[in-house]
């Protein structure tokens, strides 16, 4: 069987997200929006030390407020549980809310001010009385203390040996800062209890996951539960695991009968939903003076909470991108008193990748080598860790298109050599590389006789597109226009479909939704063919097919034959369906041989004015290899918002804490600087669009992370071709700048 609309494929196409109209006329309802009768408020109190107990709360001028029903905290709160272990789900915080009397954050929730109104709530929250027993925190930024002996993450031949006999060698730290995810949305929960059951609206990046924690933790089976996020403002990474406000919303809600809406501040979101932690790493390259790398190692560190261990997995890229015989990179935790980390976009490859490329511009520097020449000298085809092909791995292909886009021939390597009127310029590169995922996935597709279809799955679209590739996919398969098709998501009732994370939605639902939308396909056309009165009556039903919305004889115009809902009416019937059950990459045992990765490149061009200190990055040349890309349009958009974050992750962000106390002391947007159209250069995009073999229907990796790997090194070697200034540690100020001799 197939079915397919008549000419050019709509895979592959740009394509105007599905749900885009009712984001800018507002009618998009955020967790936020959600109002029900009898609805109250709740405003968390947040601790104002870092490290200690507390000693006395005192509620009681705070409940004689008008409006204020209760004051919640460890005394009264509850019942709320932990993760068991081994999980089936993965919570942000495995410490339940209000646990105990403990504080081990700067702005932990230490008490929840509920009332008929925001601003009474608002009210009753300032007016609690919280008495500490204070230590000193330590949010200190060199992380030298570690807990823990390393582990050894992978390793290789013998990397010191190696390298203490290397002619060439490169042996420095980089650091990257504490960063904060800043979604448009912040995190919000609406809870209702009727009693039995649970319904909460969220902003979360994944409704199953979501669903599986939220059971636990409130102690209810997973049928009295059910989760709802329609629209996302983003997350970043920040929504993929639940927090404490939205296990303080439900519970409230079930302890108080009535809904229960908890959003949080913006000053809120540095502390209490996570963060990119800290990282130190040490790198450690050797070559030989032609440039060959006889040696690698990494040894990185990042800060973590005292509640939970949480590895920025920093050497994600480093064992497989250059080929080396010798290769060791290790990790370490250090404990602060900081929030709990928690992935962001990227997470590990992005501040990883900051480092080895960092270090392999300073290798081609002092092997006086084009740092691109040096990339493709140790290019590999091969998974030297896993010693493994990769499936599918484009990088030289990267630089070559890459180089030939930005200019790159016309680079002059000395410092400052380059200029455009006043202004000195600086040219950067760097490697980009992200893992490739692919879940399980439920998917569900009818074909409706008024002619629509609808199609749904339990996943959720946190602003990535995935409503539109939906659809996309699902008119592909039946010639039914986009606007005539429903895509049903953000439901944790439906059938279990993918978390936005990892980059992995996209690959993950394909297979599910092309396979769904075959299944609803072929039951139309045994409809046409075995239906009394179908001009299809009696037909070898394979030998029809649907295309434009209409069943016809294979070979046969679809003009020529019938809408597919006349098949539906014949045969009595209110909708064709067509379900899909498809696995993961682990179950797919031909997939098992490959190492699987995305890759790309990042060229960038600095613009640096000595006379004013002013640093500009002006143009990005984006080049990824990142399979099949199924909408142009979105994945377009993607990728330059990610060199706009790239933008601000080497040049602005940096949340700070204080270390007298804790507190993110920059926690708001005056303070903690985002990029605006003033700070984005001209981004040039491209896809090498090449489909991955092993990747399944389509060929596609999924785009999501890896638009901002690579922008910060790459950046921050074009700073150094600007200004001989080698700055290895993020943000880049200005004052790091002022030493340079151009
Ligand atoms: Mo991504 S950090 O898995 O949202």
């Amino acid at each position: 069987m197939n079915s397919s609309s008549e000419g050019a494929s709509i895979i592959g196409t740009g394509v105007p997200r599905v749900d885009g109209p009712l984001k800018t006329t507002g009618s998009a309802r955020y967790a936020s929006d959600y109002n029900f009768p009898g609805l109250v408020y709740a405003v968390p109190v947040c601790s104002t030390i870092a490290n200690g107990k507390i000693r006395s709360l005192n509620t009681s001028l705070a409940e004689g407020l008008p409006g204020v029903l209760t004051v919640l905290h460890h005394g009264n709160f509850g019942p709320v549980f932990r993760m068991p272990p081994g999980r089936g789900g993965r919570v942000s915080e495995d410490r339940a809310p209000f646990e105990d009397n403990t504080v081990y954050y700067w702005g932990q929730y230490v008490a929840l001010a509920v009332a008929e109104t925001y601003e009474q709530a608002l009210a009753g929250a300032a007016a609690v009385r919280v008495e500490y027993d204070s230590l000193p925190p330590n949010v200190a930024t060199r992380l030298d203390d570690v807990h823990g002996d390393p582990h050894v993450e992978s390793t290789r031949g013998n990397p010191d040996a190696a390298f203490a006999s290397a002619p060439v060698q490169v042996d420095e730290t980089y650091v990257t800062p504490a960063e904060t995810h800043n979604p448009m949305e912040m995190h919000a929960s609406v809870a209702i209890w009727d009693g039995t059951k649970f319904t909460l609206y969220e902003s979360t990046q994944g409704v199953v996951n979501h669903l599986n924690v939220m059971a636990q933790v409130l102690g209810v089976p997973r049928d009295n539960i059910q989760i709802i996020s329609k629209f996302i403002g983003s997350g970043f990474g920040g929504k993929l695991f639940p927090w404490p406000h939205s296990a303080l919303a439900a519970a409230t809600s079930r302890k108080l009968n009535r809904p229960v809406k908890l959003t949080l501040s913006r000053k809120m979101m540095f502390a209490d939903v996570g963060h990119r932690p800290r990282t130190q790493q040490r790198l450690r390259l050797g070559a030989t003076p032609d440039g060959k790398l006889v040696s690698l190692r990494q040894d990185y560190r990042n800060h973590t909470s005292f509640i939970e261990d949480i590895k920025e997995n920093c050497g994600e890229a480093t064992p497989f991108l250059y080929s080396t015989p010798n290769l060791t990179v290790t990790s370490q935790l250090v404990q602060r008193n900081v929030g709990t980390p928690t992935p962001m976009r990227g997470p590990g490859a992005v501040p990883g990748l900051y480092a080895l490329e960092s270090a392999m511009d300073e290798l081609a520097i002092k092997l006086k080598m084009d740092p691109v020449q040096l990339r493709l000298v140790n290019d590999t085809l091969i998974d030297e860790e896993k010693n493994k092909p990769f499936s599918s791995r484009h990088l030289k292909e990267c630089y070559q298109v890459g180089a030939e886009k930005f200019g790159w021939s016309k680079r002059t390597p000395e410092v400052g050599s380059m200029k455009r009127g006043d202004v000195i310029l600086g040219w950067g590169v760097a490697a980009a590389s992200w893992g490739a995922g692919r879940g399980e996935c439920n998917t569900n597709v009818t074909l409706n006789l008024d002619g629509t279809a609808r199609v749904s799955c339990g996943t959720q679209d946190p602003g990535t597109g995935t409503y539109t590739v939906f659809a996309m996919v699902v008119s592909e398969k039946t010639g039914i226009p986009l606007e005539k098709i429903d895509v049903v998501i953000g439901d944790s009732s439906l059938g279990a479909g993918p978390m936005s994370g990892g980059s992995t939605a996209t690959a993950t639902i394909l297979p599910s939704v092309s396979e769904a939308a075959e299944g609803a396909v072929k039951a139309v056309l045994i409809m046409a063919a075995k239906s009394n009165g179908s001009p299809y009556f009696g037909k070898d039903p394979d030998s029809l097919a649907m295309s434009n919305g209409r069943v016809h004889a294979k070979g046969e115009s679809p003009d020529a034959g019938i809408p597919f809902q006349e098949a539906l009416k014949f045969a009595q019937v209110a909708y064709a369906n067509g379900d899909a059950h498809t696995g993961g990459l682990g179950s797919d045992t031909k997939a098992h041989d490959y190492s699987m990765h995305s890759f790309g490149v990042q060229f960038v061009e600095v613009e640096w004015d000595p006379g004013i200190a002013r640093l500009r990055v002006s143009r990005v040349v984006s080049v990824v290899d990142g399979g099949r890309i199924i909408n142009m349009k979105a994945a377009t958009n993607q990728m330059a918002g990610a060199v706009v974050m790239g933008v601000g992750m080497a040049l602005l962000e940096h949340t700070i804490y204080d270390p007298r106390n804790g507190h993110a002391i920059n926690d708001n947007f005056a303070d903690y600087v985002v990029p605006t159209h003033a700070d984005a250069p001209q981004i040039d995009v491209h896809f090498l669009n090449i489909p991955d073999p092993q990747m399944g229907t389509y060929g596609a990796r999924g785009i999501g992370e890896i638009g901002l790997a690579g922008v910060a090194p790459a950046i921050t070697a074009a700073v150094y071709h600007a200004t001989g200034v080698r700055v290895r540690e993020l943000p880049i100020r200005i004052e790091d700048l002022l030493t340079a001799k151009a």
